[in-house]
């Protein structure tokens, strides 16, 4: 089967990479986009994992495929019920079934927005670009943690200065590959070294970091605004082994039974109302359907909400520093 143009998998098409490339999704366009498209879908995103969380904590990407199907019919099942962006990355091993599922799904390219990820040992200059696509909407670099060539842990040089990586993610926008660019596990730290870069020419669209209800990060969330960054939340629902906790919080049950919604629906409509774009990942179609459901939280329950979620220590949820072997915390 072949997938031109709509498959994330294929080959770069030339006929793409003269359309005019749109600007990056920030400060006007940004608001733009929010005038001209149907905002929900692109707000909630059908995040797409390959593997579990574990497995991303132990470092063991390459092996642990869930079951091949099982990704490309929740992406049909999503674009069914009226999603439109899909979050997925080169390191999750399945752009190809994503790719087919929305070719085979009908719907044009330019109305969905496929989002992917740059792996951590594609970040030397010389690798950025192997990106096998059409065009991305979205193009991450996954961690700012650069391995080496061969894999080992980890390129110092590469991770104190990322910019040698950016230029190139710079270019890809430039060639019409990628439409927007991005940063993925960023630090207000590390992304301020990358945007005062006197050779930057497109600072970060995005930042795509863990965000729930143990850990909502307010100083993260507001020091993006200002700097017209948008945030995405992963692990929306609490993450790997938290989801039943958050969801089972008597605070998110009040407000859910309060407006006969689903907790699920209120840890996601907190999100959105927080200004993000969130990411729940599912593969029931049940629970796809539920998680693009959005409500309008009253600011009484959404602040309420919001001061139980600040109110306690922030605990992360995925954190593999250790697991990679890197001599420091890679969040501090
Ligand atoms: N950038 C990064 O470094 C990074 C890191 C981690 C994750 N992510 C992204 O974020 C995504 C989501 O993260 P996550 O999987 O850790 O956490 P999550 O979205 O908070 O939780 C997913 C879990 O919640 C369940 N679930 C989904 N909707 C539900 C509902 N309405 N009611 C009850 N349970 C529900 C899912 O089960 P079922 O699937 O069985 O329905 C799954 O077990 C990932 O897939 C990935 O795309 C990115
Ligand atoms: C890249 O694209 C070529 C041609 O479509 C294909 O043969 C190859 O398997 C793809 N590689 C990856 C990693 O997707
Ligand atoms: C910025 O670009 C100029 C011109 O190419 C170059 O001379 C300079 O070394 C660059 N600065 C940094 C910090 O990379």
């Amino acid at each position: 089967m072949t997938l031109p143009q709509y498959a994330m998998g294929t080959q770069y098409d030339e006929k793409m990479a003269s359309r005019p490339r749109e600007e990056t999704v920030h400060g006007e366009e940004r608001t733009r986009r929010k005038k001209h498209r149907a905002l929900l879908p692109m707000i909630v995103a059908l995040a797409i994992i390959y593997f579990t969380t574990n497995s991303v904590r132990r470092g063991l990407h390459h092996d642990h495929h869930a079951g091949r199907g099982e990704v490309g019919q929740a992406v049909k099942t999503a674009l069914d019920v009226g999603y439109r962006h899909i979050d997925d990355a080169r390191v999750y091993r399945n752009e190809e079934e994503v790719g087919a599922a929305v070719f085979e799904s009908g719907y044009k390219r330019e109305d969905v927005w496929l989002t992917s990820k740059l792996w951590n040992d594609h970040h030397d200059p010389r690798d950025v670009e192997t990106l096998n696509t059409t065009y991305l909407d979205l193009f991450l670099i996954h961690w700012p943690i650069a391995f080496n060539r061969d894999g080992s842990v980890y390129n110092k040089e590469l991770t104190d200065d990322p910019f040698p990586t950016w230029q190139k993610m710079e270019e890809m926008v430039a060639k019409g590959k990628v439409r927007n660019i991005g940063v993925s596990n960023f630090n207000i730290w590390r992304l301020s070294k990358l945007l005062s870069h006197p050779n930057i020419t497109i600072p970060p669209a995005i930042n795509q970091v863990e965000l729930n209800f143990y850990n909502p990060q307010p100083g993260l969330l507001a020091w993006a605004k200002e700097h017209n960054i948008l945030i995405e939340a992963y692990s929306p629902l609490g993450g790997d082994g938290q989801v039943g906790r958050t969801l089972n919080l008597p605070v998110v049950k009040e407000i859910a039974a309060e407006l006969d919604i689903t907790p699920a629906q209120v840890i996601i409509s907190w999100h959105v109302q927080r200004g993000t774009v969130v990411l729940p990942k599912s593969v029931t179609p049940a629970r796809i359907e539920e998680n693009l459901q959005v409500t309008r939280l009253p600011d009484a329950l959404f602040e309420k909400l919001e001061a139980a979620a600040v109110g306690h220590k922030p605990q992360r949820t995925l954190n593999p520093s250790e697991s990679w072997g890197l001599p420091f915390d890679l969040f501090e």
